[in-house]
């Protein structure tokens, strides 16, 4: 079963966005687009980040602890996001339904980049949870590979600002481990970060990984998506949470997931994060 708002709705801002954009890489040299493009972006986020600031004052007077809490991770994490500010609040409300159950399991993300919404989960499970959780982050950490044929749809692979080409939302392992360890003093023996592509990594990991509380998919294309749900998908305890970051916005990450539900008979409802990202719990 799904629910009615699970289409890409993109925000004023994104639709605008994605009139300026493409319009801006077509006219101006690369170096200049891009210190356009960054300028823009970082602007945007920093925008938010702002706003999240003035919430938390906002929920230090009238919210409740988790509103104040949830706030200032956004604000926190903001800048080391792609997903922006509704994928990390989805990723909190995420880990708060698994703690508040008390569901088994492990952490695991599939598409890390430079670690916001991984950041998200492992910071406000150890804040709400009674107790440790492990975390997986897997990524090339050498940015996308190229999609395959199972990615296209009317010769195109989905509904973005900007084109996805090969090496792009690229974060490295070294920025990961400095966000982790250096900057958010999380534990070295609770968090692994698993570099190389899923083909190669997830299917040797996953004996290692144990139960799963919490499945982060946000690897963009359709073998990114279908490998981890393959391998994993087995290991989520009943009541674990799948979260498609992508099924909105990529054809081949939302086929992966549709092929996958029906091929396993899987009786669940899918949820929208509010921007194109889904969310959905293992019967
Ligand atoms: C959109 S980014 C992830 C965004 C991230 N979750 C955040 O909070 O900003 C997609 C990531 O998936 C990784 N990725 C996609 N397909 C992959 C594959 N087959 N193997 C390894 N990494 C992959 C890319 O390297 C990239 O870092």
């Amino acid at each position: 079963m799904k629910d009615n708002m699970l289409e890409y709705q993109p925000s004023l801002v994104g639709k605008i966005a994605r009139v300026i954009i493409p319009f801006l890489q077509k006219s101006l040299p690369t170096k200049v687009y891009k210190i356009i493009y960054d300028t823009l972006y970082n602007s945007y986020k920093n925008m938010l980040r702002v706003g999240y600031f003035l919430k938390y004052y906002f929920y230090s007077i009238f919210g409740n602890k988790e509103q104040k809490l949830k706030v200032k991770l956004v604000w926190r994490l903001l800048k080391y996001t792609m997903g922006g500010r509704k994928a990390l609040e989805n990723a909190f409300d995420v880990v708060k339904s698994i703690e508040s159950r008390n569901i088994e399991g492990a952490l695991v993300e599939c598409g890390v980049a430079e670690g916001g919404t991984a950041a998200m989960l492992a910071l406000s499970s150890s804040i709400l949870g009674e107790h440790k959780r492990i975390k997986w982050f897997f990524d090339s950490y050498e940015g996308l590979p190229e999609p395959t044929m199972e990615d296209y749809v009317g010769g195109k692979v989905g509904d973005f600002i900007r084109p996805l080409p090969k090496g792009s939302c690229l974060g490295t392992i070294e920025q990961v481990s400095e966000l982790m360890f250096d900057v958010l003093n999380m534990s070295k023996s609770e968090v692994n970060l698993v570099k190389g592509w899923f083909q190669d990594t997830v299917p040797v990991e996953k004996n290692k990984i144990g139960k799963i509380a919490v499945l982060r998919l946000d690897g963009d294309w359709y073998e990114s998506t279908k490998i981890p749900l393959d391998n994993f998908y087995s290991q989520i305890s009943p009541g674990g949470i799948v979260i498609i970051d992508d099924y909105g916005t990529c054809f081949g990450s939302k086929r992966a997931v549709d092929e996958f539900i029906f091929e396993n008979k899987i009786l669940t409802t899918i949820y929208s994060d509010g921007r194109g990202g889904v969310w959905f719990q293992k019967p």
